[in-house]
């Protein structure tokens, strides 16, 4: 009815259209086409500006130079000396030649300049090897060489099978282990997934996907027929990559090292996956173990069986949390409020009775008392919706955004009553409302509501939505809106009021007896308003 929908567990909400992407997993252009196709809409496919296809141009300009680069890497590991070496060194890690070849691998030689004379053959300039990372430059600029030398290469692919980075690895000693491609204008860390291209289909088949850390684990898995297996890459598991999973399946697997590094990452990773609405376990490899390991070591049965009794993500944070053995009562207090948040946060009412008792199980506490201190915590909340917004992937925490509940029933009454308007006017208006409602107060004040969604950033989108379509169900409505709204105007008065005074205060310190006279008489108005309001005379 609302054109806008709002999941109060996950956050996700927007408008009709943005349901369609997130139901059907479908991109903004992909519904766009489905949905004009289903109506009947034409779309006229509308040229690229100049400056679009020079861009355009120059991206397929970088893949192009990239895609040769991947190729002379892997003639020279297969038809150089070094090069057998680092073949050697794959077989002696079990790798076959079909999963050699089907990953592209290659060998830069231990060389300064190979690369760089080979491209330049090519009529390919510095400046563009500098900016897709194969060059490195001395401290003064003024000598340019080969990044990669003396490594195996792992060249990375975009979901389309485009080689957009690589990553190096050295095959004896020596630091760093890995090096990678740094961001190029075809390459984002936190935009891709190593083994997305090979993995897509297969994780749409299997309707799950596993998530690893590094290279070689997605080159084990996929040779031991785990082919739904992608990786992060060591780094911090992104939001658009997240979504990027979505797309083919809604289950996942999270399969990092067994150490302590690896089960933090895993933690983060499954909230990422969990605030998408990922159904996510996390898969507990013995301490020291990745998958690579395990598979070599174990088998792709063992392998299998890991799988299954994969974790819960909050039994794995608790796990993780009660790594040393507490028995200390203040200590267990601070694991419940860690684990509190990812309790409230899971939907289903079975599950979430199941944890809890599972919970209490593990610290040796009554379950009656584990549920009364997750009330008393769920109560201290507060009187918030929280939404969590993700501006970028750079940025590695959730910025969550708290909606005060009072002031989104106002707004949500004066939605479906416009004749409240007056009444929300006395008071204050638009003062009533923290600055991120005062927009959407605003736009409800002066349009129909029709329009209160359209054109809004995503988060402004989220709570709209949440807002509109939040269950606020009181017994006598107008009742619960005069005194809610009666809250609000005394909140906005005491601000007021306490805002005045420090006028006051500043005018007296300096002595300017006008200011002081003009203030008092604001006062005198506040005090006025602040009894007015109490008698509920406002009306
Ligand atoms: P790991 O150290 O677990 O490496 O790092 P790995 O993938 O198991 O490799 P092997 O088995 O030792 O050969 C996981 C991922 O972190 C990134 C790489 O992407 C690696 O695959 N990493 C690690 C780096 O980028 N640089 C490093 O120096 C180390
Ligand atoms: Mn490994």
């Amino acid at each position: 009815q609302k054109q806008m929908f709002h999941c109060f567990g996950c956050g996700a909400g927007g408008n009709a259209l943005k349901f369609y992407m997130e139901i059907e997993r479908k991109s903004f252009p992909e519904s766009i086409k489905e949905l004009a196709e289903k109506s009947g809409v034409i779309i006229e496919e509308y040229e690229l500006s100049p400056e679009e296809q020079k861009k355009k141009k120059l991206y397929e300009r970088y893949i192009a130079i990239n895609k040769v680069t991947a190729e002379f890497f892997e003639h020279n590991l297969w038809n150089s000396i070094e090069g057998k070496k680092a073949i050697d060194y794959l077989y002696q890690r079990q790798l076959t030649d079909e999963t050699i070849k089907k990953f592209g691998l290659g060998y830069a030689l231990d060389d300064w300049q190979t690369l760089k004379e080979f491209l330049k053959g090519k009529k390919v300039t510095e400046k563009e090897m500098l900016a897709l990372g194969l060059l490195s430059q001395n401290q003064d600029g003024s000598r340019t060489f080969d990044k990669f030398r003396g490594r195996l290469i792992f060249p990375i692919y975009d979901s389309n099978s485009r080689v957009v980075a690589f990553g190096g690895r050295i095959t004896d000693k020596g630091e760093p282990k890995y090096l990678n491609s740094p961001d190029t204008p075809v390459y984002n860390k936190g935009r891709h997934l190593y083994g997305m291209h090979l993995a897509k289909h297969e994780i749409r088949k299997k309707d799950r996907s596993i998530l690893a850390e590094g290279y070689m684990d997605v080159l084990l898995c996929h040779q031991f027929g785990v082919t739904e297996a992608v990786a992060s890459l060591g780094t911090a598991f992104t939001e658009s990559q997240g979504k990027m999973l979505l797309r083919y399946s809604i289950n996942n697997h999270i399969a990092y090292d067994g150490d302590e590094a690896g089960r933090n990452a895993a933690i983060r990773a499954m909230e990422v996956m969990r605030d998408l609405g990922i159904k996510t376990k996390a898969v507990q490899f013995p301490s020291g173990y990745d998958p690579d390991d395990f598979l070599l070591k174990e088998g792709n049965e063992k392998f299998e069986e890991l799988l299954e009794f994969a974790q819960d993500p909050v039994i794995f944070k608790l796990e993780f949390l009660m790594n040393d053995d507490i028995s200390d009562l203040s200590e267990k207090n601070k694991i419940i409020e860690q684990l509190a948040q990812d309790i409230f946060k899971i939907q289903s009412t079975i599950i979430r009775d199941d944890i809890i008792m599972k919970v209490s199980t593990r610290l040796g506490l009554k379950e009656d008392l584990l549920r009364s201190e997750l009330r008393l915590l769920y109560n201290k909340k507060e009187n918030k919706f929280k939404i969590t917004d993700r501006k970028n992937d750079n940025q590695k925490t959730a910025q969550p955004y708290q909606i005060n509940k009072d002031q989104a029933f106002i707004l949500q009454q004066l939605c479906e009553n416009p004749e409240l308007l007056p009444d929300i006017e006395k008071r204050g208006g638009c003062q009533l409302f923290d600055k991120e409602l005062q927009e959407i107060y605003l736009s409800v004040a002066n349009h129909s509501n029709s329009d209160i969604i359209k054109n809004r950033s995503e988060l402004n989108e989220k709570i709209v939505s949440c807002i509109m379509l939040q269950d606020m169900e009181f017994e006598d409505q107008d009742k619960a809106f005069e005194e809610i709204l009666n809250k609000l105007c005394a909140k906005k008065l005491e601000k007021d009021f306490q805002e005045k005074h420090k006028q006051l205060a500043l005018a007296e310190k300096s002595g300017d007896m006008e200011q002081m006279k003009a203030v008092l008489g604001e006062i005198e108005i506040i005090i006025k308003n602040k009894d007015r309001n109490r008698r509920g005379l406002f009306n």
